[in-house]
């Protein structure tokens, strides 16, 4: 493991240093690794944080995010910690990798996202949102709408990348996955104190049991598609005939479930996510829920929802980025330091480790007025032009920009007015969720409702 090297720190303006009791730090990141933060991220530009003997920097200016991501891109890599708790799972695919085979699998997938492509996944997305739609009309007493978000974007993830497939069952997937990101909270403790690997944690062999579930499920797809003859032009297929530019080589089987299990975890629940904090924070504000309905009702005219009407839908899309704005699904980036560089006047060694945080960000008191107020019109195209761009970044930027942002954005605003004009969602439960971090943003309670039709 990479140590961490003192930091060479020549303090410039917006830089303040955050020391906190490390015994605080660890309670925070067992109870909800997102209070784990220092607390000035949320009014700072730069925040350097001393824990454990460890230095890091939270970078919260957007300039500075700018130059980190895109700039100086190429000095940073995913990182130890980042490869550690995700790596059981995704191997090096496309999310962990770093460097030449990084750029590889970026290119052996990027037809795939081109919008022309894109649009012929709409019936598909719609179809998903519509047998949702039938099945709360079924019967919807007391929702989870977390689950039920995620059982709607995985049928789309499969049908679309996979082009279907029986060998996955969404709730076996959604509880693996679930009881693989259970314990990752303990493994950013140890990471902090440099544990040594083999110590053990609560829920590690349940975490291991989900890895072997989801990676054999993934693997059986493959050794299938690979006997079966015929082309499908899906995901799949782009990683079965990929070669490596530099050597020629193929994916092999191992690499191909890498990626799957990327595309399947990433491409389906940071979406869900979202799609759960838009429905709790529509049915808290039901002025704004009527002017989406109203904009659907305008676009859709029979109220059925047909794929040429997504994109006519702004005041929906920007419901939905405003949920991330308060609630990013993916809420930090993490970087660590390959190659010394000076930020903000800070010198950045080999091994330190950069966060851009992302929740923060977003309700940073120097870039947001009423930070913590829901206000989708923050998202209309004159408001949206006052911005710099990087304040806003719940798909991250640079070179490792989320491949899949205009697939989820489509999708969302596709399953939102597919639901939202049938069914009015009431909260079972009084209480305000609170968001944690697994690595993605989650409701700690599950968010229920009650769906009822609308008349
Ligand atoms: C609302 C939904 C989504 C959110 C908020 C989200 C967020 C993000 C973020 C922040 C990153 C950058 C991570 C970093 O820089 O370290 C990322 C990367 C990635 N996302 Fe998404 N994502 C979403 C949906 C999707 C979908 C639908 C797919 C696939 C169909 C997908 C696949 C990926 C992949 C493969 C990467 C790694 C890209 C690379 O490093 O080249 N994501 N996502």
């Amino acid at each position: 493991m990479t140590t961490l090297t003192a930091l060479d720190a020549t303090a410039s303006s917006g830089l303040v240093e955050s020391r906190r009791p490390a015994l605080s730090v660890i309670a925070s990141l067992l109870r909800n690794p997102l209070q784990a933060m220092p607390p000035e991220v949320y009014r700072e530009k730069l925040v350097l944080a001393k824990t454990g003997g460890r230095t890091s920097l939270y970078v919260c200016d957007p300039p500075l995010i700018q130059e980190a991501l895109t700039k100086q891109a190429a000095c940073l890599g995913k990182g130890d910690l980042i490869r550690k708790v995700l790596g059981p799972a995704i191997g090096e695919g496309l999310l962990t990798a770093d460097g030449a085979h990084w750029r590889w699998q970026r290119q052996a997938v990027a037809a795939g996202f081109q919008h022309e492509r894109l649009l012929g996944f709409l019936p598909a997305m719609i179809a998903a949102a519509e047998a949702t739609r039938e099945r709360w009309r079924a019967g919807a007493a007391a929702l989870d709408i977390g689950h039920e978000m995620m059982r709607t974007t995985f049928d789309i993830i499969v049908e679309t990348m996979l082009s279907g497939s029986q060998a996955l069952d969404v709730g076996k997937v959604e509880r693996a996955i679930s009881d693989y990101l259970e314990p990752t909270n303990f493994m950013f403790v140890y990471n902090l104190f440099g544990a040594p690997d083999w110590l053990p944690y609560p829920g590690r062999g349940k975490a291991r049991a989900s890895v072997g579930y989801l990676r054999e499920s993934l693997g059986r797809l493959v050794a299938q598609r690979r006997a079966d003859a015929e082309p499908r032009g899906d995901l799949l297929d782009m990683l079965l005939g990929s070669a490596d530019p530099e050597t020629g080589r193929a994916m092999s089987d191992a690499e191909i479930v890498d990626n799957l299990l990327t595309f399947v975890t990433a491409g389906h629940e940071t979406t869900a996510l979202g799609l759960a904090w838009t429905l709790h924070l529509l049915a808290q504000h039901r002025e704004h829920e009527a002017a989406v309905l109203d904009e659907i009702a305008r676009v859709t005219s029979d109220g059925l929802l047909r794929p040429e009407h997504v994109a006519a839908l702004p005041l929906t899309r920007a419901v939905f980025q405003e949920a991330m704005r308060l609630y990013p699904p993916a809420p930090v980036i993490t970087r660590q330091v390959e190659a010394p560089f000076t930020l903000g006047g800070v010198s950045l060694k080999e091994g330190m480790v950069l966060y851009v945080p992302i929740q923060a960000v977003h309700r940073h008191a120097l870039l947001w007025e009423r930070p913590d107020v829901f206000d989708p019109g923050r998202f209309a195209p004159e408001a949206a032009r006052g911005r710099h761009r990087y304040a806003y970044l719940p798909f991250g930027a640079g070179p490792r920009i989320c491949i899949g942002s205009a697939f989820a954005t489509m999708e969302a605003v596709a399953i939102l007015a597919v639901l939202l004009p049938a069914l009015r969602l009431e909260p079972l439960s009084a209480v305000a969720p609170e968001p944690t971090l697994k690595i993605t943003l989650r409701p700690k309670q599950p968010l229920r409702m009650r769906a009822i039709a609308r008349g």
